[in-house]
């Protein structure tokens, strides 16, 4: 039987149209990403976690000479926050943005990796983690939910 799977994600074209605490994750994880570590691709990534408390953490790329070694930003904030707040995994959004060598904020869309250890904590606090992704010239495309990001998730 043929299946087809549809999923929802909203654009807008300027974080002036997002709500306030959208606007300021964004912002957040704009600041993050200029402490990125990123010498080899010169590609910097900020991403900011907001808590079920309003706290956030934030992470960046972390590269390392040996490639495979280096971890992206989504990741790198998830698991700080995971680490440092056992008691509070529980997400409300996640914002990223990329930033090229020429330090101009470009689209940022997570990977593949990053999106199945997203797909765990929502899982896990059986509730949505919002995704807000920069695209470029000020537009964001909203995911209200993990699953739209990556459906059939690997789980055990
Ligand atoms: N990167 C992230 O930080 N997040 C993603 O979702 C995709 C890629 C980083 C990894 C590497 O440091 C650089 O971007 C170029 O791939």
């Amino acid at each position: 039987m043929e299946k087809t799977l549809q999923i929802h994600y909203r654009e807008v074209d300027s974080p002036d149209l997002l709500d306030p605490a959208d606007r300021d994750l964004l912002q957040r994880a704009i600041e993050a990403s200029r402490s990125a570590y990123a010498p080899y691709s010169q590609f910097h990534v900020g991403a900011a976690l907001r808590l079920a408390d309003g706290s956030v953490v934030t992470g960046t790329n972390q590269e390392n000479a040996a490639y495979p070694s280096g971890l992206c930003a989504e990741r790198t904030a998830l698991f700080a926050a995971s680490a440092q707040r056992p008691e509070m995994r529980d997400y409300q959004a996640l914002a990223i943005v990329g930033c090229d060598a020429g330090g101009t904020l470009c689209e940022a869309s997570p990977c593949g990796a990053c999106r199945q250890v997203m797909a765990e904590y929502e899982r896990l606090q059986q509730h949505p983690l919002r995704v807000l992704c920069y695209l470029a010239e000020g537009r964001v495309r909203l995911f209200q939910s993990v699953a739209d990001l990556l459906p059939f998730t690997f789980q055990i």
